[in-house]
């Protein structure tokens, strides 16, 4: 492109969070516990979530930071148990007026509430009742959503329903998002699968009705796929893995239907759903307003071989990608460098990821998630954080090819505002443009340090992306 279209002028400038990586104060003010307080045990020398960045008692100091910074939009989730403690009985005012609070400020600073209705932290009550596997779920979700619209409707425009159920039922035992769940796999799990579908399309029908000029959508994990050579078979492989790790949960957000290849893996593992009269019904009806997604890296496979030898396992944890025998295998890309923890780093693969999710849905894209976990340093009340400011640059860039591709794009909210605990290896691994001064085992005083990629990120937003 000889001339780059610019940011459009209304364009969210973010940062996102989720509510148990960042609020600490689990028990606190009547909340119930959810999955992850209870069945998540951190490995050795690895900080739980009782504290974490403590964000539940210092949320008015994080969003003055959040202003300074010059964010217009700030993304996080309302934790359920807050809302509901036991997920489908009593309501509780205090978790109500908490984030009553926290919306009223980010209003009075200019900053536009993004809210992920649900971010992996089930509540336990409802985990132990059968969680996902059954339907009462999906009453108690819809429940809980009418709660939030009611309440939180006239301030809040932008709604997110399920963030990365892919990568719930894809890596539940290792995010901790199943609690008894999580020993639930194959048939079971794609039942599980199905009713939360069901509990979004209810909650964005709903959405719809009760608030017309609010805008709601789904917050699936993108990862676009490369075939590892142009093998034909190999194409073929790419596809496969595509469908069952994307599209089956791109499509039936947005077009409501199961994606055929990804039912045909179902079918032949003896996996697909039981499919109730009028579920198929529910899930055409409910229309998102645009595509959030959270994108972090790139996957390049390979044909099957036929043998164990497939089941190779690369990248760090969470991004763990194994091969499926028949199917295909993970192949590790050449041409991609990768992070402290194995993700590999792609930012051109985060444009072809955009031009690919708008030409075949044609939903305004914002990404919700997006960032680089990296051991950061505290030296002399400085973090010199240039690793991060380099990655996000990169992908910004990419934004901007895409929009002049011809791609709608309207927020970026990378991962994350503020240092957080990650999913599951400790606070460490941190993300934020603001430090938070505590260690795995030390809480410390917990005091907020603007990085370097915070005032790197305050001059981009400043010239609406031209500094690039
Ligand atoms: C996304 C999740 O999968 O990746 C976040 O939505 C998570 O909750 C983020 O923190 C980064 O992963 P991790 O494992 O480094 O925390």
């Amino acid at each position: 492109h000889e001339q780059l279209t610019p940011f459009p002028g209304d364009f969210l400038w973010g940062a996102s969070t989720s509510a148990y990586q960042v609020e600490g104060g689990w028990d606190a003010d009547g909340k119930g516990p959810s999955v992850i307080d209870i069945h998540m045990h951190r490995p050795e020398g690895v900080t739980d979530f009782t504290v974490a960045a403590d964000h539940y008692h210092h949320y008015s100091e994080d969003v003055e930071l959040f202003a300074e910074l010059g964010l217009n939009a700030y993304r996080f989730s309302i934790a359920w148990t807050r809302i509901v403690p036991d997920g489908d009985g009593e309501m509780n005012p205090a978790g109500v007026a908490h984030y009553h609070r926290v919306i009223d400020e980010l209003l009075a600073q200019g900053i536009e509430p993004v809210v992920t209705m649900y971010h992996f932290d089930l509540p336990a009550a409802l985990d132990a009742k059968g969680g996902w596997s059954e339907r009462a779920t999906i009453d108690a979700f819809e429940r809980y959503a009418q709660v939030l619209f009611q309440e939180y409707g006239s301030k809040v425009k932008f709604w997110l329903t399920i963030n990365e159920q892919n990568m719930m039922i894809l890596h539940g035992r290792a995010i901790g998002t199943t609690g008894r769940s999580g020993q639930v796999e194959g048939k079971e799990l794609y039942q599980q699968n199905h009713h939360m579908f069901l509990a979004q399309a209810r909650a964005m029908v709903l959405c719809h009705e009760l608030l017309p000029e609010a805008k709601i959508g789904p917050a699936p994990n993108i990862v676009s796929v490369y075939p590892a050579t142009c093998a034909p078979e190999d194409i073929i492989a790419a596809d496969d893995w595509d469908a069952i790790r994307n599209l089956l949960y791109v499509d039936l957000s947005v077009r409501g239907s199961y994606h055929n290849l990804a039912w045909a893996y179902l079918c032949a593992k003896g996996w697909e759903p039981e499919i109730l009269d009028g579920d198929l019904e529910l899930l055409a009806a409910a229309k998102p307003d645009f595509l959030a997604f959270n994108y972090y890296s790139t996957q390049t496979v390979g044909a099957s071989r036929g043998d164990s030898s497939d089941i190779q396992v690369r990248g760090g944890d969470q991004q763990v990608v194994r091969g499926e025998v028949g199917l295909y295998r993970a192949v590790k890309n050449e041409y991609l460098p990768v992070n402290a923890f194995g993700w590999e780093i792609d930012p051109v693969g985060f444009r072809t990821t955009m031009r690919r999710l708008w030409d075949r849905y044609r939903l305004p894209l914002i990404i919700t998630e997006n960032g680089l976990g990296a051991f950061d340093e505290l030296v002399d009340g400085r973090v010199r954080d240039d690793y991060r400011i380099e990655f996000l640059k990169l992908h910004l860039e990419q934004i901007r090819l895409a929009i002049s591709d011809g791609v709608e794009v309207f927020g970026y909210c990378p991962w994350t505002a503020i240092d957080l605990v990650s999913t599951h290896q400790g606070i460490s691994k941190r993300y934020g443009f603001i430090y938070v001064d505590r260690e795995e085992d030390a809480l410390k005083d917990l005091a907020r340090v603007r990085k370097d990629s915070f005032f790197w990120y305050q001059g981009v937003i400043a010239s609406g992306g031209d500094s690039l």
